[in-house]
């Protein structure tokens, strides 16, 4: 099976009320704990490659790894650009085989986040491959910007009809209180998410997927572990799963984990390394932090998305 689209993913999780998982991949055991997890529940999967990722990675072993995580489990994966900030980076995506991308004008005016963002949907569409916008910011950290509370801001439903149809995005990420990263709210802040801003987007833009950034739940088993290992994530805190549950339910049909993985992947990882602090073949410590990542997308997919036995 070739890559897919998110659009049919899209259509049945609207219609079904849950949502399609988007981790982020970096290297070959994390696609490995994703995919494998998945295809135990046989669940659709969104895999993500960040500027970073790609990067660090390089685009071609990202892509062979996703390709083979299709061949060996047989599910329907759509492979997406997350946070494309340029144009540049979109087309070279587009080109590379990618299925999905984003483009995040997020940072820049209403009107250059339209013109930027119907430059890449008229390239991506010719192609065949779908394009996520993003309206209103996120606080927190992606890539290399760090976006402060106060620079953050939640999207403007009166805003979003003229931005769908202005640019032709196939779904669009918006801000309602999630945000990037382990420190999601000051200590002592409660977590809170505004489901009125979803409602009236979901108004405004009957049966369109809407997307949800920045929403690992900072699961506290993996944080205990670090922080039992000499981590320092006591004032971690993450978007409880109930409220996850619920926005799955709504028009969200996209949830984006990044965090959740890299807790889980550490945590095998340092637990391995404090208890055989003699071990030195990488396979003998990757592999329980493969482990957790599988636990925990396996927990994500059936407790929080809710899209087991959807593929
Ligand atoms: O939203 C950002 C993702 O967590 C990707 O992070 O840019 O450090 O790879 P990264
Ligand atoms: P988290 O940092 O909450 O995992 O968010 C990831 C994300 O939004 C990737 O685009
Ligand atoms: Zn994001």
């Amino acid at each position: 099976m070739p890559l897919v689209t998110s659009t049919e993913m899209f259509r049945k999780a609207y219609d079904g009320g849950y949502a399609i998982g988007a981790f982020n991949v970096n290297n070959m055991e994390i696609v490995q704990g994703i995919t494998e997890a998945a295809a135990e529940v046989r669940a659709p999967l969104i895999l993500q490659v960040s500027a970073g990722a790609r990067k660090y990675a390089k685009h071609v072993y990202l892509m062979k790894l996703v390709e083979a995580a299709i061949e060996d489990t047989g599910l329907p994966i759509c492979l997406h650009l997350d946070h494309g900030e340029s144009f540049e980076i979109c087309k070279s995506c587009i080109d590379g085989g990618f299925t999905s991308v984003m483009i995040d004008g997020s940072k820049h005016s209403f009107a250059d986040n339209i013109e930027l963002t119907r430059k890449v949907v008229d390239y991506a569409h010719e192609r065949g491959v779908v394009v996520e916008g993003e309206l209103g910011r996120l606080a927190g950290i992606e890539d290399d910007v760090n976006v402060s509370d106060e620079d953050s801001s939640y999207t403007r439903p009166e805003d979003v009809q003229e931005f769908v149809e202005k640019t032709g995005v196939d779904s669009l990420a918006i801000a309602i209180g999630t945000s990037h990263g382990a420190f999601k709210y000051k200590p002592g802040q409660k977590p809170q998410l505004r489901f009125d801003i979803l409602e009236e987007v979901e108004k405004r833009l009957p049966n369109f997927p809407i997307v949800l950034h920045g929403a690992s739940s900072v699961i506290p088993k993996y944080v205990e572990i670090i922080d039992n290992n000499g981590g320092n994530l006591a004032d971690a805190i993450g978007i409880p799963e109930d409220m996850l549950r619920q926005a799955a339910k709504m028009a969200v049909c996209k949830i984006n984990i990044d965090t959740d993985l890299r807790l889980a992947m550490t945590a095998g990882v340092r637990e391995h390394l404090t208890a055989h602090p003699e071990h030195f073949d990488p396979r003998q410590y990757l592999a329980p932090g493969r482990d957790y990542i599988r636990e925990l997308v396996k927990a994500k997919l059936i407790n929080v998305l809710g899209c087991d036995g959807k593929a």
